[in-house]
């Protein structure tokens, strides 16, 4: 039987290999749609594919993906057990930021995402999809700096649902600053008690 999350992220999916709209369709290789678990309870979003991920149309599968990875292990997950999702769903070149006709034009997509997906707890990697996503769910006045709003959950309430966004450090940064590894294992023990208190209620 087909689910209709399956159906609905087959639509999306459709729509983004075949998306045109921002420049960044003239460079990428492969769009990025995003990959995982479609009833996943976290839902991890990155900021746009890098080298990797573009030339394989899959995310996080270069260096920081491996350093989520061994952050996902390390409370007992893999990637089955999660979705992981971009801002962009394509490669800005020379993987420069993202510019904002580039998140306007493609974030719907990811609206749609977790919309369907219904993530109890959003993990936005990174300030850019901080930014976004605490914006979006109406805490744009207690937007900081990520490096003093890492690790801190912050709970949304509307009619419909209950969503937790727990912002953290881009794994990238532990590419370059092994130290971070630490702080980002840190923030992960903190979202693991996260989901096991989420289960006990
Ligand atoms: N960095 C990101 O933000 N996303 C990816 O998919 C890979 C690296
Ligand atoms: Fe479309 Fe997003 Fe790719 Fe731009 S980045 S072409 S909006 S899928």
């Amino acid at each position: 039987m087909i689910d209709e999350r399956d159906k609905q992220l087959a639509e999306i999916k459709d729509a983004v290999l075949d998306c045109k709209k921002c420049f960044l369709c003239r460079t990428r290789t492969y769009p990025v749609v995003g990959k995982g678990s479609h009833s996943a309870e976290i839902l991890f979003c990155g900021e746009a594919p890098g080298y990797w991920e573009d030339q394989k149309g899959e995310p996080f599968v270069g260096k920081a993906g491996k350093i989520l990875e061994i952050l996902l292990e390390s409370i007992g997950l893999g990637r089955k057990d999660v979705y992981i999702a971009n801002l962009l769903k394509c490669r800005p070149p020379e993987n420069r930021d993202p510019n904002l006709s580039e998140i306007k034009a493609c974030t719907p997509y990811l609206e749609k995402q977790i919309d369907i997906i219904k993530p109890k707890v959003i993990c936005p990697l990174g300030r850019f999809s901080m930014n976004f996503l605490m914006e979006k769910f109406g805490l744009k006045d207690k937007i900081e700096p990520i490096g003093k709003i890492h690790g801190q959950l912050f709970e949304v309430n509307s009619l419909f649902q209950q969503t937790k966004l727990v912002p953290l450090y881009h794994p990238a940064v532990a590419t370059y600053n092994p130290n971070m590894t630490t702080v980002l294992k840190k923030d992960f023990q903190i979202l693991k008690q996260i989901i096991d208190n989420n289960q006990h209620n």
